[in-house]
């Protein structure tokens, strides 16, 4: 997938407003949903630091880009050509969550998942088209980690895991996020063969040490 122009981030708490960041910045039309008033107020600011951020770091920006801020789910999934779910770690929430996406989407819209551990296979079987879904897994920080791990349910559709977020990405086989520990010690090693000691001492010992990590493994 090249950059969804429009694109609904579903759930707004430690996950969700980096998430959106990363969106707008590539030059999504996004809308940020969550069912607390409270919490869409909070994002308010945590996008906001998000964004900072991604400005210090000058990540590359796509043109438009926008962010919405939604308590209304219809308005929210209007015309979203991507939706990222990233409500509790809870399989009967995610269930009931997506499976009331599916009413508000064109048929070749895609769901994706942040969760950390359970089988995307088991949130299908809420879905019509259990196709569509699949597992992003993103990291925290989402702005700053810059690799998403895809991890494909049962049923996931080949053009759907094909489909590519504005992150590099590292395509899983059905799994745990015990993958991704994996991912990071690979990252690691590649990094140390990459990179002098001294200079990678530094490097790994800042916070975003692990994001060049990361990099030097999506190369
Ligand atoms: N926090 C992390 O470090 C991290 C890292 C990677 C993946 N994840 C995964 O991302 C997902 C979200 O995690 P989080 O830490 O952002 O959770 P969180 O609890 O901080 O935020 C979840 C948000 O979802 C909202 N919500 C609850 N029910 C909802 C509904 N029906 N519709 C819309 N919004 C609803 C809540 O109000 C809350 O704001 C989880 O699956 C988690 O495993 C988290």
């Amino acid at each position: 997938m090249s950059v969804p122009k429009v694109a609904a981030v579903i759930g707004a708490g430690t996950m969700g407003p980096g998430m959106a960041a990363v969106l707008a910045r590539a030059g999504s039309e996004v809308r940020l949903y969550d069912i607390s008033d409270e919490v869409l107020e909070r994002a308010r600011g945590g996008y906001a630091l998000a964004t900072g951020a991604l400005d210090r770091v000058e990540a590359a920006s796509g043109p438009g880009g926008s962010v919405a801020f939604e308590n209304d789910l219809a308005p929210a999934l209007d015309g979203a050509e991507l939706v990222l779910e990233a409500v509790p770690e809870k399989l009967d929430l995610k269930r009931e969550v997506i499976a009331a996406f599916e009413d508000h989407l064109a048929d070749d819209a895609i769901i994706a998942s942040n969760t950390s551990g359970i089988p995307i296979t088991q949130i299908a079987t809420a879905l019509k088209h259990p196709g569509r879904l699949v597992g992003m897994h993103w990291s925290n920080p989402p702005h700053l980690i810059p690799m998403i791990e895809v991890v494909p349910g049962e049923q996931t559709a080949a053009a759907v895991c094909a489909a590519r977020m504005p992150k590099p990405s590292a395509v899983s086989r059905p799994a745990t996020s015990r993958r991704l520990a994996v991912a990071r010690t690979q990252s690691l090693h590649i990094c140390r063969a990459l990179v002098a000691q001294d200079e990678r001492r530094r490097r790994v010992s800042q916070p975003l040490g692990w994001r060049e990590c990361v990099h030097c493994a999506s190369w």
